[in-house]
């Protein structure tokens, strides 16, 4: 099976146009998606009604998902964050709030599992170092775990006894064969707000036969998302970080 892989498109129907038809160059045979789908971008409503059209779909849900339909504060979020989820709960109708409902927070299936944040913590943890890799493996029960959250692209593998490797994406395109024994985390980035300083749009290849994971960025039009942003009166500093990548 080769499959899409992506998260955190928060509400930029712009980028994730772009990485759904790149998924359809590819001819891919079902789409996996960490989370995050509203909040932040000018596009919400679009954005889940793209997502939740796709055949072969498994989708976990976000932290910002959750904040959206009422079911995490927002206290947990800053000021800017916060007034994007109250743009995203204006724009968002019954059934698009009824499928962010039926997300579950965590999925295992094919030899892989799915989270937003962590397999210890689902939703919430922002899985950077080996250090929390480790702390999550008792909590994984497939040899590749998939997260979203932290908007940055990167691997980090568990190899025997030695500490866990944290290797990031940093030049486009990049592939991983994953080995047999060792267990992965794999961060397809953010197709709606990157912060790794690459301002495109971040989607990632999983192909379960060959055991391998490959990376890509792809430009869309920035411009047009931020002038939607800035139409939406969403705040200022959300709309200069889409063209920075940060
Ligand atoms: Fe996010």
């Amino acid at each position: 099976m080769l499959y899409g892989v992506f998260s955190d498109v928060h509400g930029n129907l712009e980028a994730l146009k772009a990485v759904l038809e790149f998924f359809a160059s590819k001819k891919v045979d079902g789409y996996l998606c960490c989370g995050d789908l509203v909040g932040y971008g000018p596009q919400p409503e679009e954005c889940v009604r793209a997502v939740s059209a796709l055949p072969g779909l498994r989708c976990v849900v976000g932290n910002h998902d959750l904040a959206a339909i009422g079911r995490l504060p927002l206290k947990w979020f800053n000021s800017y964050a916060t007034a994007t989820i109250e743009y995203s709960r204006s724009k968002l109708s019954g059934q698009s709030c009824k499928f962010l409902e039926s997300l579950p927070d965590k999925i295992e299936a094919d030899g892989f599992t799915l989270v937003h944040g962590s397999p210890k913590n689902p939703v919430e943890e922002y899985l950077l170092s080996g250090d929390q890799f480790q702390e999550s493996l008792p909590h994984l029960h497939t040899p590749l775990c998939l997260i979203g959250h932290s908007h940055m692209a990167f691997y980090i593998s568990k190899r025997g006894v030695r500490f866990p490797e944290t290797v990031p994406f940093q030049d486009g395109e990049e592939k991983v064969k994953f080995e047999d024994g060792l267990i992965y985390a794999v961060n397809a980035g953010s197709v709606g707000q990157p912060r790794d300083r690459d301002p495109r749009a971040a989607c990632g290849l999983y192909d379960s036969k060959t055991r391998s994971f490959e990376l890509f960025r792809l430009d869309y039009r920035r411009s047009l998302t931020q002038e939607l942003m800035r139409r939406a009166n969403l705040p200022e500093i959300l709309v200069e970080r889409i063209g920075i990548g940060w």
